[in-house]
């Protein structure tokens, strides 16, 4: 098989939803698979001018391309069957192409319940943390247990390792590695692995990865209870005309300018190929330029030009790095 992997190097938030379905649309791929993460995941994409926000169905779905919820990932049955049924109804064909791993988990409404409580980390109340912690603590509930979701189970060894027919699959993340539950600032991440690695986790051996797209914003956004956003009138003005606001919870989004430490070690970590720095058309209207590194540093680096410059000499050679600036494609 071959694999290409899209895994966000901040916070959440940052594009894949778009790089996912752009690069689908080239016709490449037999599968996409959602790795890791549940319906706390929103992804904003734009299909043929109209706006869509998915939680749980991978965007393969947009191109005919068969979708699998991977068994690195926890599933909300109300908001699967919601999904596929709103999709369905703006046009976009669900029926014989979502179908989800065996050994993925579901989120019970005992982990929902359990999760609404939470105040110390902010989570998007999705009863993500509680279903995980349940799977590893082997008293989870697999999705291969549910009856009526029997016509949509697939074994994912099957899937991409067919002897048939090569598999070609787009692996799709959700999170990022600002909040991956090892490599984020504990404990306000979230509970499932939203690296590479994480990827590899859903049956992807070494040597099958071909491409890492990692995607990042040209400043940083993060939703949470912890304190992010630095007090700066600019940031205000950056969630306006950005319309940083959560696609899954509402919540308005702190702003911070881009960690350029944290963009290379995720890059590093993460084995990226080719880099996607989104949105540069937000910043172009508030016309700063403005980076920051871990000792909260600021380098103001002019013009749009110079930060270019910047990123690029602080992102291995070898990585192709593309600046994008619009919401609709690469
Ligand atoms: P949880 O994943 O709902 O447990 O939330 C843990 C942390 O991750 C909180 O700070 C959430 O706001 C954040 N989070 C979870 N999913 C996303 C996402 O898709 N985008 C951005 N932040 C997220
Ligand atoms: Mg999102």
């Amino acid at each position: 098989m071959i694999a290409d992997i899209i895994v966000d190097l901040q916070y959440g938030d940052s594009g894949k939803g778009k790089v996912a379905h752009t690069l689908l649309e080239s016709g490449d791929y037999t599968h996409c698979v959602r790795y890791n993460g549940g319906c706390n995941a929103g992804h904003t994409i734009y299909h043929k001018g109209e706006k869509f926000v998915t939680h749980h169905i991978p965007a393969g779905v947009f191109w005919g391309v068969k979708s699998i919820i991977g068994p690195g990932c926890v599933v909300n049955l109300d908001t699967f069957y919601r999904e596929i049924k709103a999709l369905e109804s703006r046009g976009v064909f669900c029926e014989g192409l979502v179908f989800i791993a065996k050994g993925a988990h579901i989120i019970t409404a005992t982990h929902l319940a359990e999760d609404s409580t939470d105040q110390k980390i902010g989570t998007t109340k999705r009863g993500n943390g509680p279903a995980y912690r349940d799977k590893y603590a082997r008293k989870g509930v697999r999705a291969e247990t549910i009856p009526h979701l029997e016509k949509y189970l697939v074994d994912i060894y099957e899937e991409l390792h067919n002897e048939e027919h090569e598999a070609v699959a787009l692996f799709e993340g959700a999170q990022g590695f600002g909040l991956d539950i090892d490599w984020g600032d504990y404990p306000y991440v979230t509970s499932s692995h939203c690296t590479t690695a994480g990827a590899m986790l859903n049956g992807i051996p070494p040597k099958a990865v071909r491409h890492v797209w990692g995607v990042a914003k040209c400043y940083e956004t993060y939703v949470g209870n912890k304190e992010f956003e630095t007090s700066a009138q600019i940031f205000s003005q950056i969630r306006d005309v950005g319309e940083e606001y959560g696609a899954t919870t509402g919540r308005a989004r702190q702003c911070n300018w881009l960690n350029i430490d944290l963009l290379k070690k995720a890059a590093i970590i993460n084995g990226v190929t080719n880099l996607v720095v989104s949105k540069m058309d937000v910043l172009r209207q508030v016309d700063e330029w403005v980076v920051r590194d871990d000792n909260d540093t600021i380098h103001r680096v002019h013009s749009e030009d110079m930060f270019r410059r910047f990123v690029k000499s602080q992102i291995s050679e070898g990585i192709a790095i593309y600046f994008s600036e619009s919401p609709h494609t690469i």
